[in-house]
């Protein structure tokens, strides 16, 4: 069986940083070098201060830890390629804008990109290791690129191996995951390439954790697993509509039904809808494959779970709005969280951005605090979402606060949008001294205390709660 001495990962980003990062500080007998195109993201990782280029609790201690001594962060991505035994593709996969299959297939572009660097740069046989999501059956493609291309002498494993990490959580999940999930061949070959993968994540993973399957049911099982976290998130938010129109408490229904062993009570926390750059795109990955497969009721079974989520986004602005006597034009609203969710400065695909653009088109005027995200990346994500607008008419709308304090002062209502802790502990006595009244809250995250705020006076609104104000 081959041994990995020598580990590159293509892309430093928030699965190749981190996971690579632990690998390192895991392997000390392994060199890691971590790779990107990205200049100013490997500068970032490799800042003297450790200012990285992802917000991870426990990362910078990782880093910390193997920095310099078994892990290292480059743009030189031909020589991480030329020395290592395993190379791990860790390239975005997001969602194609335009062509065949936009709007809902994955841009496979970087990914082969990667590839075909792998086979022009090799000189020596390699096991090259999908980490990226991907679409069932890519291994597949890459395999084909590599033999093409490759010199002679050279031989080529792929395997696949999925990474289940989640954002905010991302360290305490790689040190103990609930599973390593590795594809292979069923050939000798890939059997072998699959040990020498298996003994790395032995380092420190039990071996019961360790799941050894084929290389298409791994890719499956990414999109498949993404698929119905997401699909437990729709079917709650479902509920809390249900809830909100008839007096019942999406609190205590999920506390119900998540006591059913075979149901379990995690993620069944309604929300204003899920976020992030996986549930969206992992989901029309498998919407798109199922429709190429011409399993049509199959795709429409899964497009309904992003269906529901647009819905959940949507229901919450009109509630708002419905709320605010119908018009929060010229009114002040502070949004409490831009992330996706909390313990991350991520904010792809967060619910937090279209509820700001809905709040913008009923033209009220908009105050966001998160203790987190960048204030450059705030506009950006904010320019996206309002493509006809100019920065300086969103600005005009739009203000950055550096504390929830400052950003609910003159406000008519607040809006939690994201379930940061710090949201738990705010001087609620303060806010409303310094809100316009009626003084509103709307609680997308299910995160304070209604009895509470409505002793000081707020009127509450909380996702999956119908009761009177
Ligand atoms: P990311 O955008 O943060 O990072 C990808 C990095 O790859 C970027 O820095 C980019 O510059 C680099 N890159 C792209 N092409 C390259 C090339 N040819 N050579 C060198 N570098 C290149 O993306 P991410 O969030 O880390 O996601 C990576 C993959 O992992 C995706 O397929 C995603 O679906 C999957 N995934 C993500 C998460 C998550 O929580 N973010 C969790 C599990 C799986
Ligand atoms: C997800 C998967 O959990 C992870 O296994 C995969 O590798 C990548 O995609 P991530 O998107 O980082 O991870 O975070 P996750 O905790 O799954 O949350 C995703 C979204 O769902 C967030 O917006 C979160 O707030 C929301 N969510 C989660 C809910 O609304 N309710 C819940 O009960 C759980």
């Amino acid at each position: 069986m081959p041994r990995v001495n020598k580990i590159c990962c293509i892309g430093a980003g928030y699965v190749g940083g981190p996971t690579c990062a632990v690998i390192a500080l895991k392997c000390p007998h392994i060199r890691v070098t971590i790779v990107d195109l990205n200049q100013a993201r490997i500068d970032a990782w490799n800042s003297p201060d450790f200012h990285l280029p992802i917000y991870e609790p426990g990362l910078e201690d990782v880093v910390r830890k193997a920095r310099g001594r078994n892990l290292f962060f480059s743009t030189d991505v031909d020589k991480g390629i030329q020395e290592a035994d395993l190379i791990f593709v860790s390239v975005n996969t997001p969602t194609k804008k335009s062509g065949v299959g936009a709007g809902s297939a994955a841009d496979l572009n970087y990914v082969e990109l990667a590839t075909r660097r792998i086979a022009a740069i090799a000189t020596s046989s390699k096991i090259v290791v999908e980490k990226s999501t991907v679409p069932c059956r890519t291994a597949e493609s890459m395999r084909i690129i590599l033999e093409a291309n490759s010199k002679p002498n050279t031989r080529f494993d792929i395997l696949s191996n999925p990474e289940f990490l989640a954002e905010g959580t991302a360290i305490k999940d790689l040190f103990a995951p609930d599973r390593v999930l590795i594809g292979s061949l069923q050939t000798s070959e890939g059997k072998e390439a699959c040990q020498a993968l298996c003994e790395v994540y032995r380092n420190w993973v039990p071996n019961d954790k360790i799941l050894t399957v084929g290389l298409w049911s791994s890719e499956l099982s990414k999109l498949a697993a993404n698929a119905m976290l997401a699909q437990r998130i729709s079917s709650i938010n479902a509920l809390s509509a249900i809830c909100e129109a008839t007096g019942a408490n999406i609190d205590e229904v999920a506390h119900s039904i998540g006591q059913d062993s075979r149901i379990g009570s995690k993620f069944l926390r309604a929300s204003v809808g899920f976020g992030g750059s996986c549930f969206q795109k992992d989901i029309l990955n498998l919407v798109y494959l199922s429709e190429s497969l011409n399993l049509k009721e199959v795709a429409e079974y899964w497009k309904q779970v992003v269906t529901m989520n647009e819905y959940q986004k949507r229901r919450f602005s009109k509630r708002v709005v419905d709320t605010l006597f119908n018009t929060i034009t010229g009114k002040r609203i502070a949004v409490l969280g831009f992330a996706f969710k909390a313990d991350t400065g991520d904010t792809r695909e967060s619910a937090a951005i279209t509820l700001i653009r809905d709040f913008q088109e009923e033209r009220a005027l908009v105050n966001i605090y998160d203790p987190q995200v960048e204030h450059s990346q705030i506009w950006s994500d904010l320019s996206e979402a309002s493509p006809s607008m100019s920065l300086e008419t969103i600005q005009r709308q739009v203000s950055i606060c550096s504390s929830a304090l400052e950003a609910c002062r003159n406000a008519e209502a607040v809006v939690i949008a994201t379930e940061w802790a710090e949201f738990k502990t705010i001087d609620w006595q303060s806010v409303y001294a310094g809100m316009n009244k009626p003084a509103f809250v709307f609680d997308g995250r299910l995160l304070v205390n209604v009895e509470e705020l409505r002793a000081i006076g707020f009127k509450v609104a909380v996702i999956g709660r119908g009761e009177r104000l």
